[in-house]
């Protein structure tokens, strides 16, 4: 395996190459690709050659063509050859990327709508962002909180759904220092295009260094003030996929899926059954981590789903909220 510092540059058909699972990728999609340029060149020269050579021309009657066994064997079964060799191409790296290296560092993936969280072995969670070592090889177990989605790193050349009430696995080892990006590839409803994360591939010495700060504010003092530090996992957590841009229940122009929560804080609340709730810490903490407990009036349809959290992230995220108006 080869360990290098710099991406190497995007092909003008493929994003940059940026794991151990990407090589066999290319090279059985480049194969394929050429394989059918060639057939494509070689195929239209000749119908064009004998559209022109067998025209119809006065005085000349067609007749009926009979049988030519060996030239219909060969064209059976030469392309059935080829076939077989795309297939054992294809299978054997698919296999290859299908069983994880002997010690895999184990993540857990939850997809939900509409973002990815990522659970480190230390057991820290990290929205929106995926940090990896580079060189160390990774089993990623999936599994959705709510609908189908689906797990996708182009630089990775991976894709595997995550679904209900399933694991699904992925593993791979990092190669290349670089960013590289999760989508969502599989339509998951309104806010499925906005469902993404960023991969950062770190060296051994910076990753290190990363691990110490995971599940901690990251930044200078003024950054790490609680209404600051809300602000940021608000964005990470995905938060305004849901309730709009800083809260303000808009999306588009129109009513996002989620409630709005600018201004809420210290009102009372209608709720979808029962008597009016007021929004103080303990509802908006009740509300983060057991969502559908009180839901309020007029967003029943969409059910958002639970999120874990430590108590001064919890903090923060009630800090910021309170400075929304
Ligand atoms: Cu999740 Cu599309």
């Amino acid at each position: 395996m080869i360990l290098a510092t710099e991406p190497q540059p995007a092909s003008w058909q493929l994003p940059p190459a940026m794991s151990d699972t990407a090589g066999p990728v290319d090279s059985t999609y480049n194969f394929i690709f050429w394989f059918s340029v060639v057939f494509l060149v070689v195929i239209t020269a000749a119908m064009m050659y004998f559209v022109v050579k067998y025209k119809r021309r006065k005085g000349v009657k067609s007749e009926p063509t009979g049988h030519f066994n060996r030239l219909e064997i060969f064209w059976t079964v030469t392309p059935t050859i080829f076939i077989a060799f795309l297939f054992h191409a294809g299978y054997s790296s698919y296999i290859r990327n299908a069983t994880a290296a002997e010690g895999a560092t184990e993540i857990r993936v939850r997809a939900k709508k509409w973002s990815w969280e990522f659970e480190y072995p230390s057991g820290d969670r990290a929205p929106g962002e995926l940090t990896l070592e580079q060189g160390r090889s990774y089993k990623m177990i999936l599994s959705s909180d709510d609908v189908l989605h689906s797990f996708f790193i182009p630089e990775f050349r991976l894709k595997r759904d995550a679904v209900p009430g399933q694991y699904s696995f992925i593993q791979f080892t990092p190669t290349v220092v670089g960013d590289a990006h999760v989508f969502c590839a599989e339509f998951c409803g309104t806010s499925h295009s906005g469902m993404l994360a960023t991969v950062k591939v770190l060296p051994h010495k910076e990753y290190e260094e990363w691990a110490k700060t995971l599940g901690k504010c990251v930044g200078t003092p003024e950054e790490c003030k609680p209404e600051k530090y809300g602000e940021t996992l608000f964005v990470k957590n995905a938060c305004s996929t849901c309730h709009g841009t800083r809260g303000d229940g808009l999306l588009g122009g129109s009513k996002s899926p989620g409630p709005k929560l600018a201004g809420i804080f210290n009102t009372m609340q209608p709720m979808a059954t029962g008597p009016g709730v007021m929004a103080d810490e303990n509802y908006i903490r009740e509300s983060i981590l057991r969502p559908n407990a009180k839901i309020v009036a007029g967003y029943t349809t969409v059910q958002m789903p639970a999120f874990v959290m430590k108590d001064d992230q919890l903090d923060a995220i009630i800090a910021y909220l309170k400075t929304l108006k």
